[in-house]
């Protein structure tokens, strides 16, 4: 199995932040050869890829989500030499490096639409999505993901682009050969020039709707949804992209898929292999979203959170892989948000990823147990996202200014991009100048050096559990089922490997009370893999500690 199976099936990928990672120069931004310095800490963890946020030449409006030249750095994370000597590097310790690929929309100051915005016969106009006004307004009244509408008016030739984030993110126009072809030649480029792998971003919605309707309002703007996720010829796209690039390399791929259902993903990500490996979907991240999307202080539903995992792994058994993750740069800190920002949730939740089937994503900094940073003051954010919704909810009376204060100190993705916590001198020893980004305070006590020395630290139990998970193929390759299903603390579950006969159960207390559980009889007497209770060894009828975790082998 171990080689008919690719790579990427049996990998553990960390997701850098570059500007929060490591800062090298003391400009206060993380950057490629602080990337270069930490390989070791990486290699020591056992990871076998990184997947790097956007690193390209950017005007930087959302952190590298908007390119202003896909064939370059950003001198503020370094420059092409460098990049190289981090895949050189990286390579040196048997690790992968999977870049961020942005394609739904470029930075408006690339030179494709500097020259598109000129005229509407500049051979570059039909690179984007330009669309007269409607009596005077908007084309039609879908709202865009940062606020606003989705449209911005032009005076230079009268009309309006498509921006489905910010205004300097405008949208490509994937109908125009030309587009696909630009686009094509540069993956080709990064590949050749050694990469492993791309993540695309928001890869669900560049397939547009042509004709454009009106969205159902919500709020103050229409839902352009229905038109642009999983748009009509999103597959044929994609399947035009693995026909002409991706085929021809030993790469993965991941695509950030909103939109994304048990029902649809293997369209994306089959195992036939025809477009993506693997998808993100949010089914998960998206649990207790209210009217306000996800500006809500309400904590999640367990028990949706168990359904709609276990429905993942079973509904894509045999016919996709899954993409396994508690968070990432645009969510919450996974300890705070799944656990209770304790180091022994942080430790449950790692159990839980690295034992469940598909391929597991670490968000740098929850090896560590890092939390929410629960900023009090406004001016402590640079998220466009988190400042744009708090000025368009609050101004539009849908919120108080208070709650919505609330909303960000749990949901802003903010929390997540705080330095990575390496030790206990100033700045966390994340830089020698003042950070782009408070540091969260707390790095004296969470920090990576304290926690190389601690054996119980959570920093320590990802290492065993990422070991264990490499020693035990059946947790990575195994069939999942669902146990005690109707028990609202405790997520188990057994992992099954008939080829070679193994068979495991886990089992997670996703509460902070004491929960009973009956461990089935074939496993009494089973070995105790790892717990992150130290020293305990469950038998027979158990009861679990505060999130306390195990993973038991028959
Ligand atoms: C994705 C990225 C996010 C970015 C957005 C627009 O969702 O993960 O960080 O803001 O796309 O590119």
């Amino acid at each position: 199995m171990e080689h008919t199976t690719p790579w990427w099936k049996n990998a553990v990928i960390y997701q850098i932040y570059p500007r929060s990672f490591q800062d090298s120069d003391g400009d206060g931004v993380g950057d490629l050869n602080g990337i270069v310095q930490r390989l070791d800490y990486l290699a020591g963890l056992g990871v076998d890829a990184l997947w790097l946020c956007p690193v390209y030449r950017s005007p930087q409006d959302d952190n590298g989500y908007d390119i202003s030249d896909y064939c370059d750095i950003d001198p503020l994370f370094g420059t092409l030499a460098d990049m190289e000597r981090l895949i050189r590097e990286a390579a040196r310790r048997g690790i992968r490096i999977i870049m961020d690929l942005v394609l739904n929309h470029s930075s408006d100051e690339h030179p494709w639409f500097i020259e598109s915005r000129k005229s509407v016969d500049n051979p570059y106009r039909d690179y984007y999505i330009w669309k007269p006004g409607k009596d005077g307004h908007e084309p039609n009244n879908w709202g865009a993901c940062f606020g606003g509408s989705a449209w911005k008016y032009d005076p230079q030739t009268d009309m309006y682009y498509l921006h489905l984030f910010s205004p300097k993110q405008p949208d490509l126009n994937w109908e125009n050969p030309k587009v696909r072809d630009e686009v094509f030649n540069m993956m080709t480029w990064w590949f050749d020039k050694g990469i492993d792998g791309f993540r695309m971003d928001v890869i669900s919605q560049i397939s547009k709707d042509q004709r454009f309707p009106d969205g159902e309002k919500h709020g103050l703007y229409g839902n352009g949804g229905p038109y642009y996720v999983n748009g009509p010829r999103i597959h044929e796209f994609l399947q035009e992209m693995n026909r002409r690039v991706l085929s021809k390399y030993d790469i993965m791929t991941v695509g950030e898929t909103p939109g994304a259902t048990v029902e649809n993903a293997p369209q994306y990500a089959g195992l036939d292999g025809k477009e993506l490996n693997m998808v993100f979907q949010f089914e998960h991240v998206g649990i207790g979203d209210g009217p306000l999307g996800k500006w809500t202080t309400k904590r999640y539903d367990f028990m949706q959170l168990k359904k709609i995992l276990s429905h993942w792994q079973t509904g894509l058994d045999g016919k996709a892989w899954n993409s396994l993750f508690w968070g990432n740069h645009d969510q919450p800190r996974a300890a705070s948000r799944w656990g209770d920002d304790s180091p022994l949730s942080a430790k449950m939740l790692a159990t839980c990823l690295l034992s469940l089937q598909g391929t597991p994503y670490i968000y740098e900094g929850d090896e560590l147990g890092m939390t929410n940073a629960y900023f009090k003051d406004l001016s402590q954010y640079r998220d466009i996202e988190s400042l744009n919704a708090f000025k368009e909810l609050t101004g539009a009376g849908l919120i108080s200014a208070d709650e919505m204060m609330a909303c960000l100190a749990l949901r802003s993705r903010d929390n997540a991009r705080t330095p990575v916590q390496w030790d206990d001198s100033p700045n966390a020893g994340f830089t020698a100048g003042t950070p782009w980004i408070q540091v969260n305070p707390n790095y004296t006590a969470i920090n990576a050096a304290a926690e190389e020395k601690d054996p119980d630290s959570v920093l320590n139990y990802y290492k065993k559990m990422i070991a264990l998970r490499k020693a035990h193929l059946g947790l990575v390759y195994g069939s999942f089922q669902l146990l005690a299903e109707e028990d609202p603390q405790i997520f188990a579950y057994r992992r099954t490997l008939a080829e070679t006969g193994e068979d495991y159960l886990i089992a997670c207390n996703f509460s902070d009370q004491e929960a009973a559980i009956a461990i089935p009889a074939d496993f009494a007497g089973a070995r105790c893999l790892i717990d992150n209770y130290p020293g305990s060894a469950p038998d027979g009828a158990v009861t679990m500690r505060p999130f306390e975790a195990f993973v038991l082998r028959k």
